[in-house]
């Protein structure tokens, strides 16, 4: 008998709908990932004991874990279905969406909050394009290092979903908005905007949210130094408050 692939999927046909467990068994092959998986679902949507269903409905668009699009939980750890190999992964393989965002359907969600965090942390340089500026301010190499380190997160949303202070009950920003404030802040152009991004992560859901749980850090697939960036922000955060106080 040729060798199968199990898969155990939770599926959901809308946001309102109840969701149940479906399970497959595809055809393997070397090399493939849950994508690929997914993909061979689509072909041909019957599940394990051969009863016709939908095709699953996913997100993905790189498929080289640049984009963060595919991101879902599988077996247990939210991850990027696309580089997510099969043979490194115990079987039944488990798939469900990210339950910190709005599901859409079956393993997509809308990950739109994360790019409203980082419109509200001001996650931009301010420079008037319109005309050649020339070249642009030096950096300091350890300060660059750094700033490239932060400039690796893809908005996956890994980071939210395991923080325990994102939640129904808080406004909490979330680490990885908070670590992309420190980015533009450190950048020597963004840097003009950087009381602002203070006071945007001072007020509710800021950064006096954050449990210090650490889980963000570790699951980070672009090893973004996010502890190390809400520890600093935390600094500059305090000094920008006393300043203010004493100024007044
Ligand atoms: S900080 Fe890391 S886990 Fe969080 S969104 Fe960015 S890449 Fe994903
Ligand atoms: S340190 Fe903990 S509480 Fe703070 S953002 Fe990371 S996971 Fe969330
Ligand atoms: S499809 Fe872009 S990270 Fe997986």
């Amino acid at each position: 008998m040729s060798r199968t692939v199990r898969l155990r999927i939770r599926r959901q046909d809308g946001p309102d709908a109840p969701s149940r467990w479906e399970e497959f068994a595809v055809p393997h092959y070397p090399h493939m990932n849950v994508i690929t998986c997914l993909q061979e679902i689509q072909r041909n949507p019957v599940d394990a004991q051969g009863k016709a269903t939908t095709p699953v409905v996913w997100d993905c668009n790189c498929l080289e874990e640049v984009c963060g699009a595919c991101t879902m939980v599988i077996n247990g750890r939210a991850r990027q279905a696309c580089s997510a190999l099969v043979d490194e992964l115990p079987q039944p393989i488990v798939l469900e969406p990210l339950s910190k965002f709005p599901l859409i359907r079956d393993l997509m969600v809308d990950r739109t909050v994360m790019f409203e965090n980082l419109k509200r942390i001001k996650g931009w340089v301010p420079i008037d394009g319109t005309y050649d500026l020339g070249p642009g301010p030096r950096l300091a190499e350890k300060r660059r290092q750094f700033g490239y380190r932060l400039s690796r997160c893809m908005t996956c949303g890994c980071c939210m979903e395991a923080c325990p202070q994102v939640n129904r009950r808080t406004n909490f920003i979330g680490p990885a908005a908070l670590a992309q404030a420190l980015y533009f802040n450190i950048s020597p152009i963004g840097r003009s905007l950087a009381e602002e991004r203070l006071e945007a992560i001072m007020g509710d859901g800021g950064i006096t949210e954050c449990g210090n749980a650490q889980n963000c850090v570790k699951v980070c697939p672009k090893e973004v130094p996010l502890t190390t960036a809400i520890a600093k922000l935390n600094g500059d955060t305090t000094w920008y408050f006393l300043r203010n106080w004493f100024q007044r």
